[in-house]
């Protein structure tokens, strides 16, 4: 994959396939269908550096339901709608009769004859899954429990971005085997990356999870590497991932993980292994002393702001294909 200069017209890339299509777990698409994706993120985000518009959803609307809090979620997906023509509405979950006990299914078939799609970041991914199923537009996963696909798109651009290439790049994830890193080691190895995952015990990556990577990575030509051993997983690693300790619900363990993550705060001691080129990232928020430490995530090794800038390109470019 080239670095994208073209800035005249998009890419006749097969997009329209996906119109209508859910986003609710990453590997819903293939490695060349992620490829094309970000192909399309890349140039959206050139043609916005250089003021021109780009508008293919005028008149259309996203419905946007939050259970749980967000900073860069809601602001990029409304911020996006926006710019490609469309707008946004934020729709809290506890003041929708949906909090009050009104079925996901009516709830489901309600909005679809409003909105043309919804995003849904809640707690239960099986939520999402029979939100989707009773929808009759697209609806996009904004994180759950279980996985956060937007967050894996943008950080798969902001990788490409700097490393001109995703396959054979070495990438390490330090940290609890959370939603953020499911759906990150899902891309990565459809995306031929050389991934490894340095967990604690008990906080692996699910089962399945891990065995849908490993298949991706054989049939994509990169690597799975699981272990306990940060070291092992940021030794001449190109990127350095981490999340927090303690998700959003899981609040009440948050004393336990404190002593169970502690040998894994990505630190300068633990980033001298990585190449010295390497890159920091972290989805945001973070928690400066605990999962990594200020020297990291502020210094000059990190892109962390260019990742978070990189949700509304990649959800620009998933809301254009599937709206
Ligand atoms: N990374 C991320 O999803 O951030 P928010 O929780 O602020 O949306
Ligand atoms: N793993 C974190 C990500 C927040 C964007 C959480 O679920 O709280």
């Amino acid at each position: 994959m080239q670095p994208v200069k073209i800035l005249e017209h998009l890419p006749s890339l097969p997009l329209s396939k996906h119109k209508g299509k859910d986003l609710l777990r990453i590997d819903e698409f293939d490695g060349q269908e992620l490829l094309e994706l970000l192909q399309l993120a890349a140039h959206i985000k050139q043609m916005q550096k250089h003021g021109q518009p780009f508008q293919p959803l005028q008149g259309k609307t996203l419905g946007m339901i939050f259970d749980k809090s967000s900073t860069r979620t809601r602001v990029s997906f409304e911020v996006g709608m926006y710019q490609l023509g469309g707008m946004a509405m934020f729709l809290s979950g506890k003041d929708l009769q949906l909090g009050r006990g009104e079925p996901i299914s009516d709830t489901a078939k309600v909005l679809s004859r409003y909105v043309d799609a919804v995003m849904i970041r809640t707690y239960s991914h099986a939520c999402v899954e029979e939100l989707a199923q009773h929808a009759s537009i697209p609806v996009i996963n904004g994180l759950t429990d279980l996985y956060h696909p937007c967050q894996a798109l943008a950080d798969m651009l902001t990788i490409w971005e700097q490393k001109g290439k995703l396959a054979g790049v070495k990438l390490a994830y330090v940290g609890d085997g959370n939603n953020v890193a499911n759906s990150l080691v899902l891309a990565a190895t459809l995306l031929g990356m050389d991934v490894r995952v340095a967990t604690p015990v008990g906080y692996e990556l699910e089962k399945s999870i891990a065995e849908k990577a490993k298949a991706y990575a054989q049939k994509s030509g990169g690597k799975l590497l699981l272990t306990h051993d940060p070291v092992e997983a940021v030794t001449g690693a190109d990127a350095v991932y981490t999340d927090v300790w303690t998700s959003m619900g899981f609040e009440h363990e948050n004393e336990v993980r404190m002593q169970a993550f502690a040998a894994y705060q990505v630190n300068e001691l633990l980033v001298a292994h990585a190449d010295r080129e390497y890159m920091f990232l972290h989805c945001l928020p973070a928690h400066r002393g605990e999962e990594v430490t200020a020297g990291v995530i502020d210094g000059p090794r990190s892109f962390v702001f260019d990742q978070a800038e990189n949700r509304l390109h990649a959800q620009k470019a998933i809301l254009a294909a599937l709206v």
